[in-house]
């Protein structure tokens, strides 16, 4: 039997009652996790990946010391099905609530958890919004459809569905009313994320309104002008993510750790970011939030039709088109269709007349009818969660590939 007990002893988290300990069995061979719970295939009980729950299944507390609950068995080792009736084979094995994470995110946006929902015109409603805010992380209304009447109706709705915290963000290329400030104010949200434009154009009214303001940078020299303007902290885009897209892009893991380096504000990571393990990377390069796009797309709260849906769970990583690089107007990511296969090869004059009817893609599903605006892990996604199973993984993959890495390249590792 290896001992391990993940405590202050590794210097892995305060002391407290949520402690995790446990004791592992024997690793199998070739496995570096220590039969963590991303290594599903070893256990005992009978392996296999964690099942999708159905949608408007509660989540259940996580079991203790067993594997019983209504939502996915993440007991640590164990087999991550839904309704485990299964014992949990290590007896020793005890488990607190999912691994709590304090940081300036957490405080800045009184959330549980640092994970972001990414605001996305006409998906980013109530419906999704409300699970993401529900699950502990910060569901993000958007303002991009221009359909301000709506979106006042939608925030409505989200007082309704969940008393956490919630934002809003004002996509600033898109911005059709000249008193976009005044309406996001009036919507008493406290957290505002401000994106495709220049920092300077609203961040001093929402801060003076007493608004947290992120701005979306996808570059150093962005990054720097947005500090000048004030912002309150930066998500940081890098070129895999989807939607509108600089036509320089970098890819995060070039700009994560260059604009961390160079900032004292918190940063969110966004682009690529679908589980623990990337979240884990986007902390190793020195952001303390994330932020999921086209995983929250192909969430089974998401209100895209299941075209789009299918098409993400289809995608290999390849299967994205980055148009427009050159202009005239922006740039994007988005999926490979044979439509948006033609405009990569010859652009089109105008992209954005290119659209046409995006509702006709985004809810009749007819992915030829516009462009499916989406990340390059499309590709690293291949299953339809409900959003509280994903972010319930997210933190404990996070936490157990934190315990791995730390067991392998540690200091105790190294000298046991
Ligand atoms: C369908 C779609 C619509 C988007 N719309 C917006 C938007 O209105 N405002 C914005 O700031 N970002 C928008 N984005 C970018 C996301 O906020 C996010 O940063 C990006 O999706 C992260 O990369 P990922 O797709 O790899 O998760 C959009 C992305 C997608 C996929």
């Amino acid at each position: 039997m290896r001992a391990q007990a993940v405590d202050q002893q590794e210097g892995l988290r305060p002391a407290g009652p949520e402690h995790l300990v446990f004791q592992l069995d024997p690793v199998p061979d070739g496995c570096r996790h220590g039969a963590l719970p991303s290594c599903f295939s070893h256990c005992p009980a009978g392996g296999g990946r964690l099942a999708s729950l159905s949608p408007g299944k509660p989540r259940g507390p996580l079991p203790r010391g067993g594997a019983r609950g209504a939502g996915p068995c993440l007991a640590l080792g164990h087999c991550g099905q839904i309704d485990c009736k299964q014992p949990n084979p290590r007896k020793d094995e005890t488990i607190g609530e999912p691994m709590a994470i304090n940081n300036r995110i957490t405080e800045l946006l009184g959330v549980e958890y640092p994970i972001v929902q990414a605001p996305m015109g006409w998906i980013a409603r109530a419906q999704l919004a409300s699970a993401v805010s529900n699950a502990g992380g910060l569901g993000v209304i958007e303002t991009s459809s221009g359909r301000l009447d709506e979106v006042r109706e939608e925030v409505r709705k989200m007082r309704t569905l969940t008393s956490k915290p919630f934002g809003v963000n004002i996509a600033q290329a898109f911005v059709r009313d000249p008193d976009i400030v005044s309406f996001v104010v009036d919507q008493g949200v406290k957290f505002v994320t401000t994106s495709a434009g220049d920092p300077n154009r609203y961040c001093s009214a929402l801060k003076a309104a007493g608004l947290t303001v992120f701005h979306v940078v996808p570059s150093l020299a962005a990054a720097l002008k947005a500090i000048e303007a004030g912002v309150d902290g930066l998500v940081v885009e890098g070129g895999e993510g989807g939607g509108f897209k600089n036509g320089r892009d970098v890819a995060s893991m070039v700009l994560l750790p260059l604009v961390c380096s160079r900032v004292k504000v918190p940063v969110i990571a966004a682009g690529g970011i679908v589980d623990g393990r990337t979240m884990l990377a986007a902390f190793a390069l020195g952001a303390e939030g994330v932020q999921m796009g086209t995983r929250m797309v192909s969430a089974a709260e998401s209100p895209v039709h299941g075209n789009w849906k299918t098409a993400i769970l289809e995608a290999k990583e390849t299967d994205t088109v980055f148009l427009n690089r050159f202009g005239p107007g922006p740039a994007l990511r988005a999926l490979r269709t044979e439509k948006t296969s033609a405009y990569e090869k010859t652009p089109p004059e105008n992209i954005m007349a290119e659209f046409g009817n995006a509702l006709d893609l985004y809810f009749g599903g007819d992915m030829e009818a516009s462009i499916a605006l989406s990340g390059q892990v499309a590709g690293r996604i291949d299953e339809i969660k409900p959003v509280a199973q994903v972010i319930a993984e997210t933190v404990a993959e996070f936490e157990a590939e934190l315990a791995a890495l730390q067991r392998q390249y540690g200091r105790a590792a190294a000298t046991a």
